[in-house]
């Protein structure tokens, strides 16, 4: 946990709107995917949060990383990742993806059938399986779903095997990944038990992997042991691709109140809004609030409102607040995956600076964007 004074110290050190991470919280998080999962490999699915720093914290503890862009595996190879330590996922890679992936010597996840033909020759495969299922989680995370785009039917699994294998790829196993933050833990061992289901026909496998998606308060070593048992009955050894688990907790976005305004619905106005955390406005995530300013008297309820001229721009509905100060510090939690990673530069906002509590000092890992980073792209253009 950051000292709330701390908090304080960074927002005016660094400004608001301000991302930090906590860098114990990610070390104890990735202690509980290790004790849980064993001797299992981690592929930390970069997409939540690929911020440099955090990348290369975890690169030096032996973690590898699940790349879905070309981004993704440059950012990978920055650190110095290669070889197995990455994984190339993603269900429309382009031929520069293939080509950065085979330089790096990486593992693919094939997507689809045609994508054999794709592959750098003699490369290393897994194939995804969409054991369609309903998940419970949010209709825009559930990627395991019968009608979403991902993966290949149990059907097509024998046959996308014997392809690769048939084109001189090494078909290493199955993955799946059925979405994200998902509530139910039943849900995985439905998942991968539909997976076992084809071993009569596939054989014995070197690797299952079985991706991410684990809720925060998912029951982590009830997950493990499902696909464990599924991972037995094929031989294979076991992958997972946590990403919210790892980062989700340990970060928090600080934005300072701009003013308030009482309409029939209380609004604090903030600095931060959906340019920097799309979450609420994208999914209906509720992300926990709390006012780091003293305030006396009962608190009433506040609806935590953006800078953008969109309805929609809320932050958090109906959040009790002792009474809110112009330059009050907010803090939103849980806010360290797919927080910063899916901000954005709509209405020439700059997206957030971004700093890192780490035995008791702040290191800033990402400067705030200037407006010439902005438009440098359009420079001289116009
Ligand atoms: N592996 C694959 C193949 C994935 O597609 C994903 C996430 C992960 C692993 C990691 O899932 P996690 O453990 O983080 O749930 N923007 C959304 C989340 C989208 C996740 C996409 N895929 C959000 O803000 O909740």
């Amino acid at each position: 946990m950051i000292p709330r004074d701390q908090l304080q110290t960074a927002a005016e050190r660094f400004g608001t709107p301000l991302y930090v991470y906590d860098a114990a919280e990610i070390d104890a998080a990735l202690g509980r995917v290790q004790a849980a999962f064993g001797g299992a490999r981690v592929y930390y699915a970069m997409k939540a949060n690929p911020n440099l720093a955090l990348l290369r914290r975890l690169h030096g503890v032996g973690i590898g990383f699940e790349c879905v862009s070309g981004g993704e595996i440059a950012r990978a190879a920055a650190v110095g990742a290669c070889g197995e330590q990455v994984l190339i996922n993603g269900p429309a890679k382009l031929p520069d993806d293939y080509a950065a992936g085979a330089r790096l010597g990486a593992t693919f996840v094939v997507d689809r059938e045609e994508e054999v033909g794709l592959l750098p020759p003699g490369s290393r495969a897994l194939v995804r399986v969409n054991p369609a299922l309903a998940v419970s989680t949010h209709a825009h995370l559930a990627t395991g779903a019968a009608s979403s785009k991902f993966g290949v039917t149990p059907a097509q699994v024998p046959g996308t095997l014997r392809a690769l294998r048939a084109a001189g790829h090494t078909a290493l196993g199955l993955h799946v990944h059925i979405g994200s933050a998902i509530r139910d833990a039943s849900d995985f061992s439905v998942a991968f038990a539909r997976l076992a289901e084809l071993h009569p026909e596939v054989g014995s496998l070197e690797v299952l992997d079985v991706g991410g998606g684990w809720g925060l308060d998912a029951d982590l070593p009830g997950i493990a042991q499902a696909a464990r048992e599924a991972a037995s009955v094929f031989g294979a050894a076991l992958w997972v691709e946590p990403g919210r688990y790892l980062v989700a907790r340990a970060g928090t976005l600080l934005t300072r109140v701009v003013g308030t305004k009482r309409t029939g619905r209380n609004f604090v106005l903030t600095d931060a809004g959906m340019t920097e955390l799309l979450r609420p406005m994208l999914y209906g995530a509720e992300h926990p609030v709390t006012a780091l300013w003293e305030g006396s008297g009962a608190a009433e309820l506040w609806d935590v409102a953006g800078p953008a001229c969109e309805s929609g721009d809320l932050l958090a509905r109906d959040v009790p607040l002792p009474a809110p100060v112009p330059g009050g510090l907010l803090a939103l939690e849980e806010a360290g995956a797919y927080g910063a990673s899916m901000s954005s530069t709509y209405l020439t906002r700059p997206r957030p600076a971004e700093a890192l509590w780490e035995k008791g000092e702040w290191r800033l890992v990402r400067r705030r964007e200037a407006l010439e980073d902005l438009w440098s792209a359009e420079a001289g253009l116009d």
